[in-house]
């Protein structure tokens, strides 16, 4: 099986791809930092050498990158099974006092990002009347928290995409699935004195994800809402 996951090298990225390496996917990752994405490399294959992990530098806020590596993949790579799209980033935010720039910014690589790379991708999969594409949304797809406007309406763009992607795909034999997370320890929330048990562990999503994948036959798991046991932080 092959799968594209973006973000691939810091947090749920990087749990997922280390889990799906084990179990003998092949991968194609993308990041900015092409210093962790050649060591990830070197480590999944050593990890599992029957694993061939290829990456490509990119800047997913840059609509030209984001298409440039759909043609990479595409034209130079393996047909896609799943498509991961998990790159994104949160910053806390006065919505209605910050620059326009800053919306748009966040909605390019939370929002944009995904909806170009699975338009770009999806064709291939249609055709081959089968893939997967999970997008990495948020509980913050389903609700509004105090300073995290502008990261909320981009998830719940991404959300609604999904769940718009899930009607178009229903007879074509593409699963869609959303994910949506609670906290998660990432480099998010680095520097934030909580006890480790507040927050959920990267591997707890990435092994959702799995899961998600295991799934047989028809069956499609539409969504996936993970939290920590005591719940929301607000
Ligand atoms: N952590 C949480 O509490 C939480 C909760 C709910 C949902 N989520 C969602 O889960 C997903 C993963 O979050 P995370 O916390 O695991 O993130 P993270 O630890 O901050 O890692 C982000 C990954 O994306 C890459 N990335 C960031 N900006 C990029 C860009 N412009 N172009 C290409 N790659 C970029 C980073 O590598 P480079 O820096 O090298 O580019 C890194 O590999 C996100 O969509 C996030 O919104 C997270």
């Amino acid at each position: 099986m092959n799968c594209v996951i973006t973000g691939a090298t810091k947090g749920i990225g990087k749990a997922t791809a280390k889990l799906l390496a084990r179990q003998g996917y092949h991968l194609y990752l993308c990041a900015r930092n092409e210093e962790n994405l050649e060591e990830l490399k070197l480590k999944l294959e050593k990890h599992n050498p029957k694993t061939q992990v290829a990456y490509q530098v990119v800047d997913l806020s840059e609509k030209k990158q984001v298409y440039s590596f759909a043609e990479s993949i595409i034209s130079e790579w393996k047909p896609v099974d799943v498509l991961i799209n998990n790159a994104g980033f949160f910053t806390p935010s006065e919505m209605l006092n910050e620059k326009d720039e800053e919306m748009e910014h966040m909605m390019g690589i939370n929002f944009f990002a995904p909806y170009y790379l699975t338009k770009a991708i999806v064709p291939q999969m249609i055709e081959r009347k089968r893939g997967h594409i999970i997008n990495i949304c948020s509980i913050a797809s389903q609700r509004a928290y105090p300073l995290s406007g502008t990261y909320s309406t981009t998830k719940f763009a991404l959300y609604g995409f999904t769940k718009a992607l899930r009607a178009d795909l229903r007879d074509k034999r593409v699963k869609v699935t959303a994910v949506l997370p609670g906290a998660t320890w990432t480099d998010s929330w680095k520097g934030v004195d909580l006890p480790p048990d507040r927050l959920m562990q990267a591997e707890a999503v990435a092994q959702a994800i799995q899961n998600v994948l295991t799934l047989p036959g028809s069956a499609v798991l539409e969504e996936i809402v993970m939290r920590p046991q005591e719940g929301d932080l607000a």
